[in-house]
């Protein structure tokens, strides 16, 4: 005789095939798990499980799920989970204006709201420390996100489209006294906030085109940016410069939206254009860049917003303007992903 046989475990030859507890590990974890085998032959089974995108708090109890229904199943002593996750990189659209007053918020409120009603996985950052105004639009205000680990949980909304503003972490009044580090740090906290499953960041920026905006596009660079302007503010070319500031960071322009652009009659509905139409179409061919569409001055959206009823989040008509916008940014980030 060789001397001693090899001792075998007393499950047998087939339980040392990793492959059935695999796919329970697979079952068990949302398709989390990889790399399962046994690390000797007393049962002890290591695993490595994959929590990207999962919230803090979502992570354990994962975990022990995936513990539990492994020891139950013959043969398995011992598991060792290895928790890993890519770090996420967010898909940030910004949205942008040359001056303020001309509904980059509501843009921004209603765009994310829009996206998510076709799928998108969206959040809401509002960067405008110098008006915040998405704790308004998204029926948020007087609540402040809680602390999930070392950082922010967003505050979750009826739309589906959890969000974080300045406006939550500064005290009021205060806004104005942020200039550049503290500003690149608030919005840090803001993006790099505990996301979830989110995947895709609606930012509404600061109007105009100070230094706070570049700090913020250079350190959290967008996929792409929307521009909105009035009729009037193109013709003064205020967008210029926030289109300017955009490709001076090498940020494509995903598109200009024009809003307030003619007067939607609250009776009717009908549209009428006081100062004409097509004018920002032309523009944006002019400065090739593609038109997403106009919004029209609507009482119904006003009142809409005002109430922190995003249209978009309704059946409203005056919702579609937004819906057909993020048809459009929709569209842009399929093409984007597949290249
Ligand atoms: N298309 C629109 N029709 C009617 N009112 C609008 C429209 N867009 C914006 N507003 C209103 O104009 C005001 C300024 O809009 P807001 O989105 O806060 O602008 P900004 O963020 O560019 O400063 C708000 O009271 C908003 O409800
Ligand atoms: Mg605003």
């Amino acid at each position: 005789m060789a001397g001693k046989a090899r001792r075998r475990p007393y499950f047998g030859a087939d339980m040392t095939d990793p492959a059935p507890l695999a796919s329970i590990a697979a079952d068990l974890s949302g398709g989390r798990t990889s790399g399962l085998r046994f690390l000797d032959d007393r049962g002890t089974l290591a695993i490595v499980l994959d929590v990207t995108g999962l919230a803090a708090d979502d992570r354990k109890p994962l975990e022990d799920r995936l513990r539990a229904g492994l020891l139950e199943q013959p043969g398995v002593r011992e598991v060792r989970v290895a928790m890993t996750a890519e770090k996420k990189t967010m898909t940030i659209i910004a949205v942008g204006s040359g001056k303020g007053g001309v509904g980059k918020s509501t843009l921004a409120a209603n765009l994310a709201v829009a996206l998510r009603r076709i799928g998108v996985k969206v959040g809401l950052v509002d960067a405008d420390i110098y008006g915040p105004s998405q704790p308004r639009l998204m029926a948020s205000e007087d609540v402040k996100p809680e602390a999930r680990g070392s950082k922010l949980a967003p505050v979750p909304n009826a739309y589906g489209v959890p969000m974080l503003s300045t406006g939550q972490i500064a005290q009021p009044g205060q806004a104005i006294a942020w200039r550049g580090p503290m500003a690149g740090k608030a919005l840090e906290q803001l993006v790099d906030a505990s996301w979830g499953d989110i995947d895709t960041l609606v930012v509404d920026l600061p109007p105009g085109t100070g230094d706070v905006q570049l700090t913020m596009i250079q350190k959290h660079k967008p996929a792409g940016a929307v521009i909105v302007s009035t009729p009037q503010d193109l013709a003064l070319m205020d967008a210029t410069r926030a289109i300017n500031l955009f490709q001076q960071a090498d940020v494509p322009i995903i598109g200009l939206v024009e809003n307030m652009a003619g007067y939607a009659c609250p009776h009717c509905g009908e549209v009428s254009d006081p100062f004409g139409s097509g004018g920002a179409e032309a523009a944006a061919k002019v400065m090739g860049l593609d038109f997403l569409g106009r919004v029209p001055l609507a009482m119904a959206i006003r009142l809409a917003s005002d109430g922190g009823v995003p249209p978009a989040a309704g059946t409203d008509p005056a919702g579609e303007p937004f819906h057909a916008i993020a048809a459009k940014v929709a569209e842009w980030l399929d093409a984007r992903k597949g290249k």
